[in-house]
């Protein structure tokens, strides 16, 4: 009977799980990478430890994609999915089909934690999610290459594209045809938001799409120029495909040894590390360029939290898996096997979580002063921002149209958007 509520993309989903039926509990996870894997072990640790059962669902590799999905099942209140796994940029718009966890949680549950990413998980005074790991974007780059060049590391988006050329033309006279300067998330999707918003954030005044007062500030000289230089790179340093790239597709590339610079997030670390990978020892991890020599690096706060489902008919176990999960040993764990940034401070000192991944020490300030994505000011509303943010993007990056122009049609979007207030 339940079933026929569910939405087609979902039945698909728990189908391909197996048994969702049998299970105590059901988990969405991601699957990035060794995100599945990750947690699956830790659900089977918890498994061992508590007696219960617990089937893991995996979801779309988007972020745009598994919202979608995750609107679905919760639209249709369905009790089939318990902890589910929920963006950084969510919490506000889907607190109402997220239970408290300070109701079945301890009092100081929180307490060593990120105070910026609970805060940001509190709605209302509700906390609809426990901070499981966070995120922020950060340059790759082969350092044997850059060697060879006789190059630094870049310090502007200008000078990494002056790189990028040189070795690309290099890499391809020295037979590798193939050979590209930069890869990127550039499909239009959640990923570009974030790409674009690093770009236009590192310029002088470039801002932040909308400000903290609910200001739509996209429209400006800064965020332009910023795009056109982006623009500049497709079929120049970055292949015509990057406008179909997500995560995965540029890491690809990059681990294939077909690159010189990728943005990523922290977990491409460990795979690029891998034995299986090309490029072992020949990676260096930076904080992202400047937007010129007057600007500042800046990465866009990512990250993931597990939330559980008000429709769960089983909300106090399912705190439990969430608590167990977000717990300092199980972080530990997907730091060192798996290069995923904890969100417990007091795990960036640990010597064998650093031993892992040195650049949690050294990009530490990049990680605790990232910069979020106007979600929390813009609510609800926030998909279509970014949405119509990643979809003007696109068309700039297309050449279907000129930055400026691309900008002038998207300060009117998001006003239309914003209608009497977000
Ligand atoms: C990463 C980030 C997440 C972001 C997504 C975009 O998964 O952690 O916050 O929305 O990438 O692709």
């Amino acid at each position: 009977m339940k079933a026929r509520l569910l939405p087609a993309g979902f039945l698909l989903v728990v189908a391909s799980a197996g048994q969702a039926q049998a299970a105590d509990l059901t988990i969405s996870c991601g699957a990035v990478g060794a995100e599945l894997q990750l947690c699956q072990a830790g659900v089977a640790r918890w498994e061992a430890q508590s007696g219960h059962s617990v089937e893991v669902v995996s979801t779309p590799n988007s972020a745009t994609e598994r919202l979608s999905l995750y609107q679905q099942i919760l639209g249709a209140q369905s009790s089939d999915i318990d902890v589910l796994q929920i963006d950084v940029v969510w919490p506000g718009m889907l607190a109402p089909h997220l239970v408290d966890l300070n109701q079945y949680l301890p009092t100081n549950a929180t307490q060593d934690f990120f105070q910026s990413i609970v805060d940001n998980n509190t709605v209302d005074g509700r906390l609809v999610a426990m901070p499981w790991f966070t995120d922020a974007g950060v340059l790759y780059y082969r350092k044997d290459l850059l060697d060879k060049y006789g190059l630094e590391v870049p310090a502007t988006w200008q000078q990494l594209t002056e790189a990028a050329r040189t070795v690309q033309a290099g890499e391809r006279e020295a037979g590798n045809s193939g050979f590209w300067g930069y890869v990127f998330q550039g499909r239009a999707y959640e990923g570009l938001t974030v790409n674009a918003l690093e770009w236009i954030a590192s310029y002088p005044e470039g801002g932040t799409i909308v400000n903290d007062q609910g200001d739509i500030t996209i429209d400006n000289p800064q965020a332009a120029q910023a795009l056109t230089l982006a623009a500049s790179w497709i079929n120049d340093i970055s292949p015509q495909g990057v406008l179909n790239y997500t995560e995965e597709e540029a890491r690809g590339v990059f681990q294939s040894g077909n690159a010189l610079f990728m943005r990523n997030w922290p977990y491409a670390w460990d795979l690029v590390q891998s034995e299986q990978s090309d490029i072992r020892d020949n990676v260096g991890v930076v904080a992202l360029p400047a937007g010129g020599e007057n600007g500042q690096s800046a990465a866009v706060l990512g990250g993931w939290n597990l939330a559980v489902s008000r429709y769960s008919e089983h909300p106090q176990l399912a705190a439990e898996l969430v608590a167990f999960l977000t717990s300092p040993e199980e972080q530990k764990r997907r730091a060192i096997d798996g290069s995923y940034n904890p969100t417990l401070p007091a795990l960036y000192q640990d010597e064998e979580v650093l031993a892992a991944v040195p650049f949690f020490g050294t990009l530490y300030n990049t990680f605790t002063s990232a910069i979020p994505r106007p979600s929390a000011v813009t609510g609800d509303k926030y998909p279509r921002v970014s949405n119509a943010f990643f979809n003007t993007v696109h068309e700039v990056l297309s050449g279907n149209t000129e930055a400026q122009q691309g900008l002038d049609g998207l300060q009117s979007e998001l006003r239309r958007i914003k209608g009497r207030g977000w």
